[in-house]
């Protein structure tokens, strides 16, 4: 950890970000807008470097809406076959720089059937269904606790300011329960009515690990996944991550809108 904060900090300089974001697929063009700084995780040392395609892997630091921000552009993801430490080691990163408020976002598949493709829905709460947890091993207790609480991960005045904001720029917004699973395969129709039994609205691959770590490490979490299709429960059409790089394509204007507005009121 030493290691990576001096090499992040011989760049930023006395740069102190106060909020992270982690921009999810097909979302990171926020951190092309605004970008004053750019580490490459290639570059920063105990960093994974990530794999996807359509997952840039840079670390963004910009002022947005007079406020610091650093923007993971890029995740990653347990199914690439990391640890689920190491995908969750920026966030502890971003936790020592300073972050207090964290914004995750992702692509995720519609469970609930009110749902459309393009809707944007903010995370009320989660499901952890990927069979692992990031807090596994030896606990730093200079981060956080050994059995943290999980009893309000998703801040209510995050989500109650997301919604004020989304209302004041005129955007529909859903809100519901994510559940993750570790993919990297889609889900099954009989895993979809599963996920929707289970109390769901939406179904991803992320995110998850990144809000357990963040609060239990005492981080603000607010959630918002852009619905990218509707995850289908009775077969139907097949399911490309072509398709969801498309449907986030399609609702980034707003999801961006809507993140720089949450920034400004945060
Ligand atoms: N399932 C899981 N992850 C996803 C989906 C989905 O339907 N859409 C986007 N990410």
């Amino acid at each position: 950890m030493e290691e990576t904060l001096k090499y992040i900090q011989s760049i930023i300089g006395d740069f102190k970000p106060e909020i992270g974001i982690i921009l999810g697929s097909g979302l990171g063009e926020l951190a092309d807008e605004y970008c004053d700084i750019a580490i490459s995780y290639n570059d920063i040392p105990n960093f994974i470097k990530s794999t996807v395609k359509g997952h840039k892997g840079r670390l963004v630091f910009a002022q947005i809406s007079g406020k610091n921000v650093v923007m993971m552009q890029g995740r990653n993801h347990f199914y690439e076959g990391h640890t689920m430490q190491e995908i969750t080691y920026p966030i502890k990163v971003m936790k020592k720089l300073g972050v207090k408020n964290l914004i995750l976002t992702n692509a995720a598949g519609g469970v609930n059937e009110s749902f459309s493709a393009g809707d944007l829905m903010i995370i009320t709460d989660h499901i952890n269904n990927m069979g692992s947890n990031p807090l596994i091993g030896k606990n730093d207790d200079t981060l956080g606790e050994r059995f943290p609480d999980m009893t309000d991960v998703y801040k209510l005045d995050l989500i109650e300011l997301a919604q004020k904001c989304a209302q004041y720029l005129n955007i529909d917004i859903q809100k519901g329960v994510y559940i993750a699973n570790s993919g990297p395969s889609y889900e099954t129709p009989a895993e979809i009515r599963m996920a929707r039994l289970l109390g769901a609205d939406a179904v991803g691959m992320s995110t998850v690990p990144e809000a357990i770590v963040a609060n239990y490490c005492g981080m603000q979490v607010l959630g918002i996944s852009c619905i990218s299709n509707a995850a289908s429960s009775s077969g139907g059409a097949a399911l490309s991550h072509e398709e969801v790089i498309a449907a986030t394509d399609k609702a980034k204007h707003k999801f961006k809108q809507l993140v720089v507005k949450i920034i400004e009121q945060i």
